[in-house]
């Protein structure tokens, strides 16, 4: 079994998760998009959905689903997403696809956030993958020279633009001991629209797959 195999096996184990007729939120990856095809090829019924992505929304309208603003939806009864790294604790690390503000968005506004992913996104300690970090451009420098006080080596993803007009810094070798004060501390920097770490809103729910069965954390 490769690694899309095990993404769709994750997508598919999410699947037990919704309900017909709800508004379901959808994140952004390569796993959500096996989500997002799994859904339209079991013809599974949606009132409507709110998207963390333009991507992601452009996908769900290929396949025939309404996508709605979240201030229309109100709260999210479900939000499926995938991660790029996920502890024990469900703490996650977000954003390799630049999507991580919207994603944190749906995930605050949801009652229940299901992550789902392949088994090499299982760490002992969040960190090894680059934190994302999504930063107003003009204090793009600013915010990397925290970054390094904070123990980080901050690397601007050149070329990006996110979908709310900013960019990303990608912070290798941070010690992510304490995951919720390190994601309150970088939120604090000015200039800082949010990051990729997920812990003082973990997953509710994460689906491992492995070859042989998932797991559930
Ligand atoms: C998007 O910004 C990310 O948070 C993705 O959810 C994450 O990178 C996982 O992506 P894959 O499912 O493609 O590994």
């Amino acid at each position: 079994m490769n690694a899309n195999d095990l993404k769709r096996q994750a997508a598919l184990a999410a699947l037990a998760y919704v309900e017909e007729d709800t508004i379901l939120g959808v994140g952004t990856g390569s796993t959500t998009n096996c989500f997002i095809d799994l859904l339209a090829e079991k013809g599974i019924r949606l009132k409507a959905c709110v998207s963390s992505s333009k991507a992601t929304e452009q996908r769900l309208r290929d396949h025939g689903y309404e996508v709605i603003d979240l201030n229309q939806a109100g709260t999210i009864p479900l939000y499926v997403d995938g991660a790029d790294e996920t502890d024990a604790k469900r703490q996650l690390i977000k954003g390799g696809g630049a999507a991580l503000t919207r994603e944190k968005i749906c995930a605050a506004a949801a009652q229940q956030f299901v992550c789902i992913v392949d088994q090499s996104k299982l760490v002992p300690q969040l960190g090894k993958f680059p934190l994302p970090v999504e930063v107003i451009p003009m204090a793009r420098s600013l915010v990397a020279r925290e970054l390094v006080k904070l123990g980080g080596d901050p690397v601007y993803r050149e070329g990006v633009t996110t979908d709310n007009g900013n960019v990303i810094l990608d912070v290798w070798h941070l010690d992510i001991t304490d995951a919720k004060a390190l994601e309150q501390k970088i939120n604090n920097l000015p200039g800082v629209v949010t990051n990729g770490l997920f812990a003082l809103r973990p997953a509710d729910r994460v689906l491992i797959a492995r070859p042989d069965r998932i797991d559930t954390l």
